[in-house]
């Protein structure tokens, strides 16, 4: 490895010590007799200062490097308060290590923002921006907050096929695969194996893992390969305890991104208000109620369309000034193809199905699953789903299988909120939608 120093571990020490920094040279503001020069590295910008009497030779090549080029400069450290970071690097000389082409594809500090298409379609150059750096940081604490919580609760983390011979949830959305000589899928869900590792006696296990679902409609909300979130525990007496698990984890993730956010939160500006739990829980037949008494917002089955989750989540904040709210007990008519969600004992037209949303999105859903065997064939019958094909989940419920419930959380999602992003994409390094595949 080079010795380069980083920024973070330049201190009142190191004052007239000579050291070497890297990075990517942002910006060269020329004055004639002096330049500052402004580079990049992982923790930040950091200024170079050149002098034209201390070397004009090397003063000539630094100013005239473009923007962007990859270099490493030797100096001395110089106290300066006037300077981001407290600190200068007096340049005495530097190396060119690879130099960027002429002009960029995207500017990586203009004040004018490209399109999103754009800065997707060069996002190397996109993923230069503090800004974006920032969030890809807050999306790392968001995850080993979540690892931190399942760990500290018991659940084991396990990884399960994404090459898959059925799908849980729905046909419609099923990415097909040619697999050696037969025909596979992308897996949607890691549902069918987590129940299966329910009959296994696991107990209470977690997947944080690709999703994928071949979305038919292009929105800001939905995309081809998303992070699901899974956890799936036994021995659970109804899907209450589900909730009470998924607000925990949220209110866990939502702390750590607090407490540990600083700095990245403050290229992200927004109000993180830790909800108080229980989260309030609102069941499906009022919130079709409500938008019943709007006039719009449902659709045709009973269930709600995306301009109803969104009125319902504006209904929320207004009432009661909430952001996140579980929508409870959806009525069997709409989970619908969700052939594995129990039923109520007293009522089988309704399910203990719940979404979280928060400010009418979608984050997670989750309940308590069907276990009995014969109760599950028959759902799957309703749904006209082929037993041959599912016999390899089928056998795990006829061997012993525990009462048990669990839910999914879209990762991307969860930070699309907090972050009060409008367009889902942003969330994602390379993202995938019906019309993009690179880069
Ligand atoms: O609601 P979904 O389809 O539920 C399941 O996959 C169940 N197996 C979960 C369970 O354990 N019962 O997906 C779960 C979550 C959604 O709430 C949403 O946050 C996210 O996954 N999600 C997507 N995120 C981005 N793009 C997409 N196309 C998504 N589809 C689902």
């Amino acid at each position: 490895m080079r010795d380069i120093t980083h920024i973070s571990s330049v201190d009142e020490d190191s004052s007239g010590q000579k050291i070497r920094m890297a990075g990517w040279i942002q910006d060269v503001r020329n004055l004639g007799g002096i330049a500052f020069i402004i580079m990049r590295e992982r923790e930040g910008v950091f200024q170079v200062t050149a002098i034209k009497k201390n070397d004009p030779e090397l003063f000539e090549k630094i100013v005239n490097v473009p923007r962007e080029s990859v270099t490493t400069v030797d100096g001395t450290v110089q106290e300066n308060e006037e300077v981001i970071n407290g600190f200068e690097l007096i340049a005495e000389s530097f190396e060119l290590i690879s130099e960027a082409g002429t002009p960029l594809p995207l500017g990586v500090i203009d004040k004018v923002g490209a399109d999103l298409d754009t800065r997707l379609n060069n996002r190397f150059l996109d993923l230069r921006k503090e800004k974006v750096l920032a969030l890809f940081k807050l999306r790392d604490i968001m995850e080993r907050a979540m690892r931190g919580f399942f760990t500290g609760n018991g659940f084991l983390e396990v990884h399960t096929p994404k090459i898959v011979a059925a799908g849980a949830e729905g046909g419609a959305t099923l990415f097909p695969l040619k697999y050696f000589d037969s025909e596979a899928y992308l897996a949607q869900s890691p549902q069918l194996y987590k129940q299966i590792l329910m009959s296994a006696g696991f107990e209470r296990v977690y997947e944080i893992a690709p999703a994928y679902r071949a979305e038919a409609s292009d929105t800001v909300r939905h995309i081809a390969e998303f992070i699901s979130v899974d956890a799936e525990m036994s021995f659970i007496e109804s899907s209450e305890d589900v909730m009470d698990l998924c607000e925990r984890l949220v209110y866990h993730v939502l702390k750590a991104i607090e407490e540990e956010g600083s700095p990245s939160l403050e290229l992200w500006p927004v109000d993180l208000v830790l909800p108080k739990l229980p989260l309030r829980r609102v069941t499906h037949e009022e919130c079709v109620g409500y938008l019943s008494g709007l006039g719009k917002g449902t659709d045709p089955e009973g269930g709600m369309d995306t301009e109803g989750e969104k009125l319902v989540g504006k209904w929320i904040q207004e009432e009661h000034g909430e952001d996140f709210y579980f929508i409870t007990e959806f009525p069997t008519s709409v989970v619908g193809k969700t052939f594995y969600a129990m039923r109520k004992a007293d009522d089988p037209e309704l399910t203990g199905y719940f979404d979280l949303g928060c400010r009418g999105l979608e984050i997670v859903s989750g309940g308590q699953r069907e276990h009995r065997y014969d109760v599950l064939t028959k759902q799957m019958e309703e749904n006209d789903l082929d037993f041959e094909e599912f016999e390899f989940y089928l056998k795990a419920f006829r061997y012993g299988m525990p009462p048990h419930g669990g839910f999914g959380l879209g990762a991307e999602r969860l930070l699309q909120t907090v972050l009060d992003i409008k367009n889902i994409r942003e969330c994602v390094l390379f993202p995938r939608d019906r019309a993009r595949l690179v880069p």
